[in-house]
């Protein structure tokens, strides 16, 4: 099991829970859309995948570790098998566009020769391949947030975890950057995409996860010829 959630419950500092009782699983490979209202604790669901916050009751599992009784030592490694496109986007002003990407490379000690085609194609395929050499500061947000999901995404993650990753782009670099996500998952990383955006997801035809007031209320996979023809 990639992902498992038994009975989580997450309440922050001022009381009241985010997250009431959520339960679902995901194995290796599979992918979800996970929509709901502003406020209804999707980015609270994706934050304690990644280990960011401890859930405050229930039993979290990770790469078939319990993420609940496991040493906090243990937490490092496996964040590192995750790929994290958050809201975010914490670039490093003083790199390039292309560093910025590289650095989980660099950080993992892997050669440049090893992973210079990578992030050079990852970068073309965002639309930024004349901004390679770009510093951030120089960048739009929409751009911005293109390098910060090909750096997430270069060291090909076990498990990658988007939040609302085409809240800053237009419709058709919205679904270009969604047809990443389900080429990565094809070749193999599992992946859950935060979005409210309905129209890509109905159109994409994965599985969605819907999140009421902090509950999980249904899981569905939506049929997108079913949608077109219905305009
Ligand atoms: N760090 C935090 N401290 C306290 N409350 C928070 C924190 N982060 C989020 N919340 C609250 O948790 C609820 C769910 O937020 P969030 O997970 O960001 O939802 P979504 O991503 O679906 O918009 C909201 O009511 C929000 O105000
Ligand atoms: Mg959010």
């Amino acid at each position: 099991m990639i992902v498992g959630f038994e009975n989580i419950g997450l309440a922050y500092e001022d009381g009241a829970e985010v997250l009431r009782s959520v339960n679902f699983s995901l194995d290796e490979g599979q992918f979800r859309f996970l929509t709901g209202p502003s406020g209804s604790g999707k980015t609270s669901l994706l934050k304690l995948i990644y280990l960011a916050h401890r859930p405050t009751r229930g039993r979290l599992t990770l790469f078939n570790n319990n993420v609940t009784e496991a040493a906090r030592d243990d937490l490092p490694a496996m964040r590192r098998r995750i790929g994290v496109v958050f809201q975010e986007f914490r670039l490093l002003g003083h790199l390039t566009a292309y560093e910025n990407v590289a650095l989980p490379m660099r950080i993992a000690g892997v050669g440049q020769n090893q992973y210079r085609e990578d992030v050079r194609e990852l970068l073309n395929w965002v639309g930024l391949g004349d901004r390679m050499d770009a510093s951030p500061q120089t960048l739009s947000g929409g751009e911005k947030q293109r390098v910060a999901l090909a750096r997430a995404l270069v060291s090909k993650p076990d498990l990658i975890l988007a939040d609302e990753p085409t809240g800053n782009v237009d419709p058709a670099m919205g679904e270009k950057i969604m047809r990443l996500f389900i080429e990565l998952n094809r070749l193999g990383s599992t992946v859950i995409i935060a979005t409210h955006d309905l129209n890509l997801v109905k159109a994409l035809g994965k599985p969605v996860m819907r999140l009421e007031n902090g509950d999980l209320v249904d899981s569905t996979t939506p049929d997108p010829a079913a949608w077109r023809a219905s305009g």
